[in-house]
């Protein structure tokens, strides 16, 4: 049984549920505990981009007990051109001087890896005393980059998910599994 409410609307539009709120819930956990065995004494700066990290983020930080600071960062795609090239806009820059941090990058979702590709980049040039990535689930399918995935949380298939933050066209990211959505859902559009 789901802990939290689902909305019935959009169940109609999950073809099949790939995760529920508890194996997620689970894996975060051990990420957590990973997290603070490796950082003990160094109180890592975890960085997100929102919105989509935001389920993630709130479970991850939860479950690591040393002491952690976290920061937002948010991104938007130029065009479909840009995006192929991984080129994306700083919305939203990070508050806090990141020089001599140990940072740790969170992210929801990992596809072609051009976009975390580009922001790794630009956090390096800032110096942060190490970077290191935290992903939650991994689509290797498409990959066009490769990168050092410190932590992972699940190898998926190449399908389109959402649930647990991570929506389409801004939909679906209060469900609190993940799962796939059916074609027709997709198709339709916003
Ligand atoms: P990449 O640059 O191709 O790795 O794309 C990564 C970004 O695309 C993620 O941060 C998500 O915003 C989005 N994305 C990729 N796949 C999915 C998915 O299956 N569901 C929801 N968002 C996705």
């Amino acid at each position: 049984m789901e802990e939290y409410p689902v909305p019935e609307e959009w169940m109609q539009d999950i073809s099949r549920v790939l995760f529920t709120s508890e194996q997620i819930q689970e894996r975060v956990a051990a990420l957590g505990q990973q997290i603070a065995r490796d950082y003990a004494g160094k109180s890592p700066l975890l960085v997100g981009v929102l919105k989509g990290i935001i389920f993630f983020m709130a479970d991850l930080l939860r479950a690591i007990n040393i002491p952690v600071e976290v920061d937002f960062m948010s991104v938007s795609n130029y065009s479909p051109e840009a995006r192929q090239q991984g080129v994306v806009r700083l919305v939203k820059d990070l508050e806090t001087p990141i020089a001599g941090r140990h940072l740790i990058f969170v992210e929801d979702i990992i596809d072609t890896g051009l976009t975390l590709h580009y922001l790794l980049r630009s956090l390096q040039a800032r110096q942060p005393a190490s970077l290191e990535v935290c992903v939650l689930f991994n689509k290797d399918k498409r990959r066009l980059i490769d990168l050092p995935l410190r932590y992972k949380g699940f190898d998926i298939p190449d399908y389109y998910v959402v649930g647990y933050g991570l929506d389409y066209r801004e939909k679906y990211r209060n469900l609190p599994f993940v799962g796939l959505l059916k074609a027709e859902a997709l198709h339709r559009g916003g």
